[in-house]
């Protein structure tokens, strides 16, 4: 197949595509580089460099994918201002990139016809109001559904729960909490937790994520066209329970709880496991253990 990945250079992007090219697809990723990383590019991937959100006519994207890949069998769109917290102090830079683009890139799709599949969040079954972020994710769903509905392409909607793993950032306003935790315990630093730490979250490994999203392109979005499937694990964890893995005695730090962030994630929903005989099996606590701890 031919697949373009926005947010290819990103930290799932990546993982994605060192999938799609091994499983012998030919691929580009359009990317800012907001805060995907050159070095993440994949030889095999051609990688564009553009904003989304400047793509603004559908002959804009052609000139850019001229001599490239006119016509993809699929999009995966990625590509986003990713984390709730930044988003607080960005929202205008968050809808441009968040809904702006999305529209841009349902709209080229339009014209070719090309299926997509677009990356939810599972904040968006929460209060879509708690932040610049989820709203904006939100509404990208939303353009998906209509483009879907009026006018016909097929597209998928896979929500991600608590995305960890190979690639993740480990430093900045980006950073996961697996991430932080990292970057901290490497340095033997305390690990900061916010509020009490009793929040729950079903952190989901990478590859299973993209376990999801293969199998989503496999069936070829036509026969699943309109859904919205919840990629979660199915298990959450507090981040108590996280820090705890780093090692009973290991010292924590509790720091303010920050707002727009959900008491707990959770996934039960089993569509994409019936739909698509997706079936999560990593567990966060066992890659903390044999990715760190042993490390030491
Ligand atoms: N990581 C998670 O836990 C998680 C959870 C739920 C949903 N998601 C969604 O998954 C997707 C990927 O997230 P990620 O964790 O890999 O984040 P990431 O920040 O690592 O990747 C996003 C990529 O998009 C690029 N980008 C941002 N705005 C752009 C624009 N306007 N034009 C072109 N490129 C742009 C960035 O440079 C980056 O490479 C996002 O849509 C995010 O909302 C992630």
């Amino acid at each position: 197949m031919r697949v373009l990945v926005t947010g290819g250079a990103g930290f799932i992007g990546t993982n994605l595509i060192k999938r799609l090219l091994s499983d012998g697809h030919e691929v580009v990723s359009i990317d800012n580089y907001s805060t995907g990383k050159k070095e993440n590019e994949q030889d095999g991937c051609t990688y564009l460099e553009h904003s989304l959100e400047s793509l603004n006519h559908p002959s804009k994207f052609d000139k850019e994918l001229f001599g490239v890949m006119s016509d993809p069998d699929v999009i995966f769109h990625l590509a986003a201002v990713a984390r709730i917290q930044p988003s607080f102090e960005h929202p205008t830079y968050t809808f441009h990139s968040n809904v702006t683009a999305t529209l841009n890139v349902l709209e080229w799709a339009r014209g070719k016809e090309c299926p997509i599949i677009y990356a939810g969040s599972s904040s968006s079954n929460g209060d879509k109001f708690a932040n610049p972020y989820t709203l904006s994710k939100s509404q990208g769903e939303q353009l998906v559904e209509l483009y879907n509905k009026v006018y016909n392409l097929p597209t998928v909607v896979c929500r991600f729960y608590n995305v960890y793993g190979s690639h993740q950032l480990t430093e900045g306003d980006y950073c996961t909490l697996i991430g932080i935790f990292e970057t901290l315990y490497k340095e033997g630093r305390p690990l900061t937790i916010t509020g009490d730490g009793e929040q729950r979250r079903d952190f989901t490994h990478v590859d299973d994520i993209v376990d999801g999203l293969a199998l989503a392109a496999k069936f070829r979005v036509y026969d699943i066209s309109g859904e919205t499937l919840e990629l979660g694990r199915g298990k959450n964890y507090s981040v108590n329970e996280i820090a705890n893995a780093f090692g009973e005695n290991y010292p924590t730090k509790y720091i303010d709880e920050r707002s727009g962030e959900m008491r707990e994630t959770f996934c039960e929903d089993t569509k994409a496991r019936d739909m698509l005989g997706w079936n999560p099996k990593r567990d966060v606590i066992d890659f903390i253990k044999e990715n760190y701890i042993l490390d030491r």
